[in-house]
């Protein structure tokens, strides 16, 4: 299928933003053939949201509490998206599980990072998971968000080694370098090539390449 260039995208986020900031670079540098049209997060504190203010992009805090349900918060953030006329959601670092009705409206459309080789590790605390199992490969994954957790069609992964000394921060935090590659990577393709999903695969096209 293929992609309009200049895909609008919306970033939803819960914390520091690191992936945001990867999206960022990339679109800024040319690598990402996209403009971010919002930053949302439902942590009004979150350090992500201040750096897209820095940035002078447009953020926004709809902190779910507000809100008296997940589907009253899910319309807010629905209601931002829409009046930017996003194209693509990008969840980076989202802590909320997105309901189905939010899935149907954005489906094919929205991408996750999840700091595991799905489908090992799923859920919160994934690197952590990882090192407590004692694995000897480590890695993130880019994937399609369906409405179940950590569990949409993948997009692109990377692998890692787990060193015998490794700890649990150094191989945490070499995960987190993994996906600052593999996040704008996985968009740029998505957006640039042509690509099909054949049930749970996605099939880039490699003429395109
Ligand atoms: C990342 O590890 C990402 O894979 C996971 O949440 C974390 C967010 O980190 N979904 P950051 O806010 O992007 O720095």
């Amino acid at each position: 299928m293929r992609r309009a260039p200049e895909a609008r995208l919306g970033i939803l986020l819960s914390g520091r933003g690191s992936n945001f900031l990867a999206l960022h670079g990339a679109v800024d540098d040319g690598r990402l053939p996209a403009s971010i049209a919002v930053v949302v997060s439902n942590v009004a504190a979150a350090p992500g949201l201040a750096r897209a203010q820095d940035l002078g992009l447009r953020a926004e805090a709809i902190p779910h509490e507000d809100f008296s349900s997940r589907e009253a918060h899910e319309e807010a953030v629905l209601d931002v998206l829409a009046d930017e006329s996003v194209d693509w959601v990008c969840l980076a670092g989202y802590m909320r599980l997105l309901s189905a009705r939010f899935v149907a409206g954005y489906r094919g459309r929205i991408v996750n990072i999840h700091p595991s080789l799905l489908p090992a590790f799923p859920g919160l605390d994934a690197q952590r998971q990882a090192w407590d199992y004692g694995v000897k490969v480590a890695g993130c994954t880019v994937h399609f968000v369906d409405e179940g957790l950590d569990s949409g069609p993948i997009v692109l992964q990377r692998a890692i080694g787990v060193a015998d000394d490794d700890s649990e921060e150094s191989l945490a935090g070499r995960i987190l370098e993994q996906e600052h590659r593999a996040y704008p990577e996985a968009l740029r393709r998505l957006l640039a090539e042509s690509w099909e999903l054949r049930g749970r695969r996605l099939i880039f096209d490699e003429r395109e390449g």
